[in-house]
């Protein structure tokens, strides 16, 4: 008889349910590096405790640029041309981040005003159409959307149609996705026409002007069209997605829902525990080891893929006693990891925190009665992506 020897390690992501920490994250605490398969069939090291995710984070030795390189173990096929995946490293390298950090400041002139405004037209519309409504499609993707379209100076109503793209450039797919071939090329060729377009206004048109500057005679066009489109991408994919989680907390957990309605912290003191507990990332941030490094128990080797579960970090008792407990007035809620750390930390935190925290406090302030209005087993959950997101999100009032 032949045994047949399989190399059974487990399948990573656990779960594509966004109302409970996944099960498998109380079993990874006795093994914080732990080896998984990928979905593209890779294997991979899955580090789950908070310190070793940091350690991760901040150790230049494990690099995000490099996860591109060919023959690289991969988490999943790439969406976006390979040398996209170092984007603000390329920003920073062509002269561009002052630039791309000024129009990210959500203390530009004007811009909280009008999130309040598009946020309560928005309600206004869910109120006139009647409930049921539907918080993504009706609510969080075109605030998400419109915001980005302003802040890149071009029309809100191109927005949900650069918002479709992203259903196919966040999958996280085994093989190369046609399609995501074919947006990117139909994104990039928009983002250009936009540079020469008289109408265009906010960074596109400052990018644009800057093609006059000699010292930015090395800029192409499709470099600064890559700026508008990725900023598109990662800023909407990132603030729906958040919102969109915060709203199931808030329509699920009654804790979370007194907290932020009736707490003395309000929703702008709750927001760092609202990110904590929020399970918007799908995936791991992936990382290549440059070197053979010692990782806890774990000698991880150089070209091998490390995978930080930020989720993980995020409830990681030894850092936040009670992680499960919500709780706005915890002293170091600051400290998680939902905007990542090291060299990659987000450049957006505090845009990402306003959008949301106007966007809480418009619906819950005028939609005091607001509800889940399907039991929440009926929630679909999109399965295969870079974010935990359910398909729809009916509500009442
Ligand atoms: C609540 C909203 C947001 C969340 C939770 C979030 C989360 C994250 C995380 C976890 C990372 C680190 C990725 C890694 O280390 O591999 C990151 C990086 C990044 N984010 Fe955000 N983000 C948000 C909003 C935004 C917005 C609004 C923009 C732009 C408009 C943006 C642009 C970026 C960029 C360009 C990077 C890459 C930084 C680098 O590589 O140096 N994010 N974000």
């Amino acid at each position: 008889m032949t045994v047949v020897m399989t190399n059974r390690l487990p399948a990573f992501p656990f779960d594509w349910d966004g109302t409970r920490l996944p099960a498998e994250v109380e079993a990874l605490r006795a093994e914080p590096v732990r080896r998984v398969r990928t979905i593209a069939g890779a294997e991979a090291w899955l580090v789950s405790s908070y310190e070793l995710c940091r350690k991760v984070l901040e150790d230049p030795r494990f690099s995000l640029k490099d996860t591109s390189a060919p023959g690289a173990p991969r988490q999943y096929a790439l969406t976006i041309p390979p040398h996209v995946v170092n984007n603000m490293g390329n920003i920073t390298g062509a002269g561009l981040r002052k630039a791309v950090m000024k129009a990210i400041n959500p203390k530009t002139p004007g811009l909280e005003e009008w999130l309040r405004a598009r946020a309560g037209a928005l309600v206004d519309a869910l109120i006139t159409e009647g409930a049921p409504g539907e918080l993504r499609g009706a609510y969080a993707d075109p605030y998400s959307a419109g915001l980005h379209c302003r802040m890149l100076g071009i029309p809100e109503e191109d927005g949900p149609r650069l918002l479709r793209s992203l259903d196919v450039a966040f999958m996280n797919a085994p093989h190369e996705i046609e399609a995501a071939r074919l947006h990117w090329d139909r994104d990039i060729a928009y983002m250009t026409e936009r540079l020469d377009d008289p109408a265009t206004g906010g960074l596109m048109a400052e990018l644009a002007a800057l093609r006059e500057d000699p010292d930015y005679a090395h800029l192409t066009d499709e470099m600064l069209a890559t700026v508008g489109v990725t900023l598109f991408g990662a800023g909407v994919i990132s603030t729906a997605g958040f919102l969109t989680m915060a709203l199931v907390s808030v329509l699920t957990r009654p804790d979370v829902r007194e907290a932020l309605t009736t707490g003395a912290h309000g929703v702008a003191g709750a927001m760092d525990e609202l990110l904590r507990v929020n399970l918007s990332i799908g995936d791991g941030l992936p990382r290549l080891a440059l070197e053979d490094v010692r990782l806890g128990e774990v000698e991880v080797r150089a070209g091998e893929l490390v995978l930080v579960l930020v989720e993980a970090a995020n409830h990681d008792p030894e850092r936040f006693p009670d992680p499960l407990v919500f709780r706005p007035d915890r002293e170091n809620a600051a400290e998680h990891l939902s905007f990542g750390g090291g060299r990659h930390y987000c450049p957006a935190t505090a845009l990402g925190k306003r959008h949301a925290e106007i966007a809480l406090e418009t619906l819950l302030d005028r939609l005091p009665g607001l509800r889940l209005a399907v039991p929440v087993e009926q929630l679909v959950w999109r399965t295969n992506f870079m974010k935990r997101l359910p398909e729809r999100l009916p509500v009442a009032w």
